[in-house]
């Protein structure tokens, strides 16, 4: 098989009470394994299946033709990424050069916070919100299904909430404000974010 699902970089149950075991099963175990075997049966037999995800999603990005192969791709990546943007015992506040960017791009940190829940709270439906890096400045985005700021010029995603019902609803119900405001003050890793932000 060209793609396989990655393990989750804590245990199932290193998240509780603010993800329990029982979200991480299906959301990694169920959802995110999904894709994996979705895109694995897309590719089979063309030239994708030797190709990198991250080329993939560049070459298939805004393709009606290829929306399926997309999505599903799109979808392993940013799981991926937003398994990394949580840790246990997450959340606070960054230190360093990204704490220095957030309040020069922001304002302040409350006003970062704010602007990533709005992002969160408002996505319609499905998708995501993300802390990027947009030519040299810190911003939020949110993004509609598998949509992902990746295949943005000049973008690079720092840090990734899914804002997908089946992220939250086990554990929030309807109340995905709840699950938003959980995230940020619980479940952030602000580590990975600053680690993206060296590497960019
Ligand atoms: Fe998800």
């Amino acid at each position: 098989m060209a793609f396989t699902l990655p393990d989750l970089p804590y245990a199932k149950d290193a998240l509780a009470p603010h993800i329990s075991s029982e979200t991480l099963d299906f959301h990694h175990g169920k959802h995110h394994n999904a894709y994996v075997n979705n895109l694995n049966g897309l590719v089979e037999g063309t030239d994708m299946a030797s190709k990198s995800l991250e080329d993939i999603i560049q070459d298939t990005a805004g393709k009606a033709d290829k929306a399926g192969i997309f999505n599903n791709a799109a979808q392993i990546w940013n799981h991926t990424f937003y398994w990394q943007s949580m840790r246990p015992n997450g959340g606070g506040a960054p230190t360093g050069k990204l704490a220095e960017m957030i309040d020069r791009d922001f304002g302040s940190f409350d006003a970062f916070k704010d602007a990533f829940a709005k992002a969160g709270a408002t996505q319609f439906g499905s998708g995501w919100a993300w802390l990027v890096l947009a030519d040299g400045k810190l911003d939020v985005r949110k993004t509609l299904n598998a949509e992902t700021p990746l295949t943005e010029a000049g973008v690079t995603p720092l840090l990734t909430m899914d804002v997908w019902e089946h992220a939250y609803y086990l554990d929030y119900q309807n109340r995905r404000p709840d699950y938003i405001s959980t995230f940020l003050d619980h479940l952030v890793n602000w580590e990975f974010a600053a680690e993206n932000l060296a590497a960019a």
